[in-house]
């Protein structure tokens, strides 16, 4: 069920009654269909879950080069359609909404193929591309070819984000004065890889809640090691701020501590905290802060909010991009400035 949020063109229920807006999805891997079954996320988990749970959207076809996955695909999801070949797939099925859950380095080749195919939207994975370069060709030729695209940076969809922005901009805790960004995602994992994988959705987060840019950017450490650890510090909007990459934890970490003048708030995967500050309970004449224990969001609905905005962009085709590819592009941008500066340490 989507969650109504501010700025997003959201379908009312009566459009369920209007033609169906046809998707099509190539990449019938983990965030395409597999993570579906994962007992404990919250769903929808994956596009095809979310286009499914949607009730405007048919889920007309499938496409993946590998057969195995096509065929778990066509009986999990009871889709005729399957294709090996995305241009057989867009020229037959025609869709209004292509979703690209493949590896980023097809994501370029993906989008091409429905400019040849005048696919009117496309939401794409993340990262938008390997490269800021291969990026900046995504960017253009979606322009010139009159596609829009949607960048599957689903943060700017939870209403948990959307909260702490909202925090910003009104400012009940007052001024933002400083951010800490934490990112771990695997033991083994090199820091660098993971600053492009996962740290893209925490680069483009903050950009989001802040509406800002990141400057001044400095790092230290190392991108390459297995296990390894980096460091970059910024200004975003003008605050101080700092990011920690790491492998070499046997947990996950995704969030962003946010500290404010009259309070703190942290925000992540599983983790939702407003602090406010109040009467010391433990100093005399101080102040601390404390928790606000009836602010939580337990679901955020973060994939059935992207579907839903998609689905606006299809029925209107002025309608605002909330998650744009030129913000891909600035997260690619963003992480490559990140990586160079180490090199420069
Ligand atoms: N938004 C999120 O939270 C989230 C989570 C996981 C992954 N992702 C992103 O989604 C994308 C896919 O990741 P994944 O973990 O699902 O990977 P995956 O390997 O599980 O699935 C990718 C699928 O794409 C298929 N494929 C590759 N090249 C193809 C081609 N040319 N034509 C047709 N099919 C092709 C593969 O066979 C595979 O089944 C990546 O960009 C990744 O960063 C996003």
């Amino acid at each position: 069920m989507a969650i109504p949020l501010a700025g997003v063109s959201i379908p009312m229920k009566n459009q369920a009654s209007r033609e169906p807006v046809r998707c099509a999805l190539v990449g019938l891997g983990r965030i395409g269909s597999i993570l579906e079954e994962d007992p404990l996320r919250e769903k929808p988990a994956t596009h095809a879950g979310a286009i499914q749970a949607h009730p405007d959207c048919k889920l007309v076809a499938g496409c993946d080069r590998d057969g195995d996955r096509c065929a778990a695909f066509a009986v999990r999801w009871k889709v005729a359609a399957i294709y090996r070949d995305l241009r057989t797939m867009l020229g037959e099925s025609q869709p209004d909404l292509l979703h690209i859950a493949t590896p980023p380095e097809h994501h370029l080749e993906a989008v091409r193929c429905a400019v040849a195919q005048r696919v009117p939207v496309v939401v794409c994975e993340k990262p938008l591309a390997p490269t800021r370069a291969e990026a900046m060709k995504l960017v253009s030729l979606a322009r010139r070819g009159g596609v829009r695209v949607m960048v599957n940076h689903e943060r700017r969809f939870c209403v948990d984000w959307r909260h702490v922005r909202s925090v910003i901009q009104e400012k009940p805790l007052g001024d933002l004065e400083s951010i800490r960004a934490t990112l771990y995602m695997g033991e083994h994992r090199r820091a660098g890889e993971m600053l492009l994988d996962d740290g893209t959705h925490l680069i483009d987060a903050l950009r989001f809640i802040t509406g800002g840019e990141f400057k001044r950017i400095r790092a230290w450490g190392d991108a390459r090691k297995r296990g390894g650890t980096l460091w970059a510090a910024f200004t975003l909007a003008g605050i101080p701020g700092v990011l920690e990459v790491g492998g070499g934890r046997d947990h996950f970490v995704f969030e962003a501590e946010l500290s404010f003048a009259r309070g703190r708030v942290r925000v992540g995967n599983g983790v939702f905290e407003q602090w406010e500050s109040r009467p010391s309970p433990h100093y005399r004449g101080a102040r601390s802060l404390a928790l606000r224990e009836d602010l939580k969001f337990p679901v955020t609905g973060y994939f059935a909010n992207m579907v839903s905005a998609a689905v606006g962009l299809v029925r209107d085709p002025k309608a605002p991009i909330e998650s744009k590819a030129t913000d891909g592009l600035a997260a690619v941008s963003i992480i490559e400035k990140i990586l160079g500066a180490i090199q420069k340490t």
